[in-house]
């Protein structure tokens, strides 16, 4: 099975990581022999933020940091899998198509999540052994717990000898993480398993369909953490959830200032009507919070289209504008950042970047920053200075503030 992107080899897992993931199967399993290395890399999302789950387009970018499993088959139902970071204790469960939740908030959620999905869909039984390694910071706005669902799930389906439509997989993956209880879009699930090296990727989603944009030279794209932990299935789920609750009232209320029938969906909503005659829209037929939400909504996706006219340009002052105007309206309108966050951005753009703005759901997490090449390094510079050296011991590590590399997708090596 290849669907999901042999092209892609240019960014599996490192040498190091696989190295340290047959080691640590050695030692619990045996020999890896004719097992398999699945590799699923995170993203940062460049712009067009809580826009997924309204089915309106997103324009992220997937980074080396990712989860790696290295696995071998089983001859029954049963995966066990051990994670390289001992704070996540091991799994070992059944696959069914109803298989009962670790306790919320626990890792195993997301590869039950996996599991479950695909034996509906795809009747997958066979499990397997299996190490997993995740370099993509945990809840860090960065994707590690898609990363983890899409990992999980390509090892299923390649032990299963069950070959999935790659779009299909992107819908299996985004549907699966209601098990968690998030009521999340589909936009890490798509990136993790679509995304080319050295581009970003516009996506929308009704229908589902992926445009990859070379990222032009010189683009440098730094990610910082507020090291303020984002957990998207912990406390900050209830606020998600609620956003997306808010945004269908909207979106229904909104309707109802229409003359015919309403439509169903943001992108019918917004079909044929400019920006401002959506906000004359809202501010007829909304109050307070909810035409906040929706201006966000509105607005953002407007700058999704922007900016990806902006990288086809090469215009970065136009491109880091969108993200200033995306931060500001995530902050306003929608209310999900924080102080920190804030901040992080603050030191970016006075360092020189071009833009920066939140990314992921926010309440914590990352931002990213649009530097030019030469800039890039005033811009980590300032960040380790002003805001992570009274907060840390020492510097700040690669894990916490990094330059991103457009990566390629979910990949597979025979090990
Ligand atoms: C989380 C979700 C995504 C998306 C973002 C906000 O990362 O997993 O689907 O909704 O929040 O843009």
């Amino acid at each position: 099975m290849a669907e999901y992107g042999p092209h892609n080899r240019t960014d599996p897992a490192s040498t190091d990581v696989s190295t340290r993931l047959t080691e640590t199967f050695h030692q619990h399993f045996g020999s890896p022999d004719a097992g398999i290395l699945i590799h699923a890399p995170g993203r940062v999302n460049l712009i067009g933020e809580h826009t997924d789950y309204n089915g309106l387009p997103v324009f992220p970018m997937a980074i080396r940091h990712g989860i790696s499993v290295v696995s071998r088959a089983r001859s029954d139902s049963i995966i066990r899998l051990i994670n390289t970071d001992p704070d996540f204790e091991p799994l070992e469960f059944e696959i069914s198509g109803v298989i009962p939740p670790y306790p919320t908030g626990h890792w195993g959620n997301y590869v039950k999540a996996a599991a479950q999905v695909l034996h509906r869909e795809h009747g997958i039984t066979r499990g397997f052994d299996g190490v997993l390694h995740g370099e993509v910071p945990a809840a860090a706005g960065l994707s590690s717990s898609s990363a983890v669902v899409v990992a999980s799930g390509l090892t299923l389906l390649e032990h299963g000898e069950t070959p999935a439509d790659r779009m299909q997989l992107m819908d299996d993956f985004a549907g699966a993480e209601a098990y968690v209880g998030t009521r999340g879009g589909g936009m890490d699930q798509a990136i993790s398993l679509g995304a080319k090296p050295g581009s970003a990727c516009r996506i929308d989603f009704a229908p589902l369909r992926l445009r990859h944009v070379a990222i032009p030279d010189g683009w440098t794209f730094v990610v910082a953490s507020s090291l303020v932990p984002a957990e998207k299935s912990g406390a900050r789920q209830a606020v998600y959830n609620q956003r997306t609750e808010e945004c269908r009232r909207a979106l229904k209320l909104a309707g109802r200032g229409l003359v015919g029938i309403p439509p169903g969906t943001y992108p019918e909503l917004m079909k044929g009507r400019s920006v401002e005659e959506l906000l004359a829209l809202a501010e007829r037929s909304l109050a307070d919070p909810l035409v906040r939400r929706f201006r966000h909504v509105v607005t953002e996706t407007d700058r999704v289209s922007q900016a990806v006219e902006a990288m086809y340009q090469d215009t970065p002052s136009w491109f880091g504008r969108l993200m200033v105007g995306s931060h500001e309206s995530l902050r306003d309108d929608y209310e999900v950042s924080c102080p920190e966050l804030d901040e992080l951005v603050d030191i970016s753009m006075a360092a020189g970047a071009f833009g920066a703005r939140l990314t992921g759901a926010g309440f914590g997490g990352c931002i990213v920053a649009l530097t030019s090449a030469d800039s890039a390094a005033a811009v980590l510079s300032a960040l380790a200075d002003s805001y992570y050296a009274s907060r840390l011991d020492q510097a700040p590590s690669g894990q916490e503030l990094f330059i991103a590399a457009p990566s390629g997708g979910a990949s597979r090596t025979t090990l």
